[in-house]
C-alpha cells in the first residue's frame, strides 16, 4: 500500500515535472524557429543572399506565428530548468512580458501585411521587427556571452 501510495505520487511529480520541461523545450524551439526566420532575413537584408519575395514573407509569418500562444509557454515553475535562458523578470513583470510579445506580435503582423516586394520594402518592414529580440531579450533573458 505505502509503495503504491508513493509510486502514484513519484508518477504525479514525474507528469507535472514533464508538462514544465514541454513548455520550457517549446518555447526553446519556437525562439529557434524565430532564430531561423531571422537568419533568412538579415541574409537578403546584408546581400549575402538574393531578394526573394516568398521567403521574406514566410520567415516574417513564422515570427508571427511564434507569438500566438508564446506567454501560456511561461507557466509558474518553468523559472529555471531544461536549460532554460530565460530572466525571472518574466514572472516579476508579467504585463511588461507580454506587452513586448504583443508589440512583436503587432511588428510582425505589419511586415506580413506589408509583404515586400523588393529589397527596399523588406529592408523598411525589417528594421522595427529586429527592434524587438534584443529589446525583449535584454529584459526578459539572462545575459548570453
Ligand atoms: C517578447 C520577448 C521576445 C522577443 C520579442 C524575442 N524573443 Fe527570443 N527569446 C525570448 C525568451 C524569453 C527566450 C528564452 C527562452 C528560454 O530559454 O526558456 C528567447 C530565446 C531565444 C533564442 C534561443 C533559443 C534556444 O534554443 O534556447 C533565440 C535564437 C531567439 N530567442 C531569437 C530571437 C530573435 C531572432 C528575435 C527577433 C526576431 C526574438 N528572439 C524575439 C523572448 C523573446
Amino acid at each position: 500500500m505505502r509503495k503504491l501510495f508513493f509510486g502514484l505520487i513519484a508518477a504525479g511529480v514525474m507528469v507535472a515535472g514533464s508538462a514544465h520541461a514541454d513548455a520550457i523545450a517549446d518555447r526553446k524551439a519556437t525562439m529557434k524557429g524565430v532564430g531561423g526566420a531571422m537568419g533568412t532575413l538579415v541574409r537578403m537584408v546584408r546581400g549575402q543572399a538574393d531578394f526573394d519575395a516568398q521567403a521574406a514573407l514566410a520567415a516574417f509569418t513564422t515570427m508571427n506565428n511564434a507569438t500566438t500562444g508564446f506567454v501560456d509557454l511561461f507557466p509558474e515553475g518553468t523559472e529555471t530548468g531544461g536549460k532554460t535562458t530565460v530572466s525571472a523578470k518574466v514572472w516579476e513583470d508579467r504585463a511588461g512580458f507580454e506587452a513586448a510579445v504583443n508589440k512583436f506580435a503587432g511588428d510582425t503582423a505589419a511586415a506580413v501585411a506589408a509583404a515586400p516586394a523588393d529589397l527596399d520594402a523588406l529592408k523598411a518592414a525589417f528594421g522595427p521587427v529586429a527592434g524587438n529580440c534584443n529589446a525583449c531579450h535584454e529584459v526578459y533573458r539572462i545575459p548570453q556571452q
